[in-house]
């Protein structure tokens, strides 16, 4: 699992503690607006509190931070977390910057829709959740899990069986197809370069079949594309429904700094209340959201 629930954010800052080390160790993506300086000042507030070393990049788009996974990332192994704030949820991280082995990733984000590979794919990449994931995106889950991994409660699922579904007894081939997990366009290659294979068999087979065990085949065959055609759709709607916002990167980091145990300070709230602030004045979030926000910070 890769989204941070929100009563779980410290988790998420406890890995950059973990890989803290003398020299500078944290990488900061601050995107310029309202809402990111006023997270970035909580934020740092309590690397110092804990002495963790950071460095401040601000970006104003995404080519910027693909120019920079060369010079800061990758010519700098000292650097083990890179956090991102307000920027990065909508984007597959990994096209961006080079996911090396012991580099650790945190997304405080308030852009949505999240690119689904952030939030259920990369073991390294931690987005926080401002509870719309646990709450609202569950079957999306579900979808998006069984499409890229296969559906293994089946056994028979696989994710390239419908683009090959010429290859009609090919339970064998999926089989093993299946069970590597691996991104598409490899999975895609392998599905294709085996795809010559199966039609010998197939004819053979056929004959061999029992008529009606044959139409029940054919049957389950449909049902399990209709199911696939299912979790399609769902993906897409989820993507087609347009950009809105979220929490606020500000509001996030507060209730971070709060799970963190740092009591807080007229700055930090204040800061907290001017991010969430901008997010309504630019009307990013409506009446009902920032209501909602009000709430939350009554409870804090
Ligand atoms: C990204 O931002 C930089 C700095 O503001 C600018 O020079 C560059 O042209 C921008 N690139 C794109 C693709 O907008
Ligand atoms: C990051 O930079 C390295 C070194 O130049 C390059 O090999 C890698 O492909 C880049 N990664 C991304 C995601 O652009």
């Amino acid at each position: 699992m890769v989204y941070v629930p929100s009563a779980r954010y410290e988790d998420a800052y406890r890995r950059i503690i973990d890989r803290a080390g003398a020299a500078a160790s944290v990488l900061l993506f601050v995107s310029m607006d309202v809402d990111a300086l006023c997270a970035l000042r909580i934020l740092t507030a309590l690397f110092k509190r804990d002495s963790i070393g950071y460095k401040i990049v601000p970006v104003s788009n995404y080519s910027e931070i693909a120019s920079m996974n060369q010079s800061l990332i990758v010519q700098n192994p000292q650097i083990k977390s890179v956090v991102f704030l307000n920027c990065a949820a909508q984007i597959d991280i990994q096209d961006f910057v080079t996911l090396r082995e012991d580099l650790n990733i945190m997304v405080i984000d308030s852009h949505r829709p999240f690119n689904l590979y952030n939030v259920f794919w990369h073991e390294q990449v931690q987005c926080l959740d401002d509870g719309d994931v646990e709450a609202n995106m569950q079957d999306l889950r579900l979808a998006f899990e069984s499409i890229e991994f296969g559906d293994s409660s089946s056994g028979e699922e696989s994710s390239d069986e419908d683009e090959n579904s010429d290859d009609e007894f090919s339970k064998e081939e999926v089989l093993e197809g299946g069970a590597g997990r691996k991104r598409g366009s490899s999975e895609m290659l392998e599905g294709l370069a085996k795809s010559d294979r199966p039609q010998q068999r197939r004819r053979k087979r056929r004959a061999d079949m029992d008529p009606e065990e044959f139409l029940r085949e054919q049957q389950r065959r449909a049902e399990r594309r209709e199911a696939r055609a299912e979790q399609q759709r769902l993906i897409q709607a989820y993507y087609s429904q347009g950009t809105y916002y979220g929490q606020s990167c500000a509001i996030s980091t507060l209730m971070l700094a709060e799970q963190l145990g740092q009591p807080p300070s007229l700055d930090t709230v204040w800061w907290a209340i001017v991010g969430a602030t901008s997010q309504q004045l630019l009307q990013l979030i409506d009446t009902n959201g920032y209501t909602e926000v009000v709430r939350r910070m009554r409870e804090m």
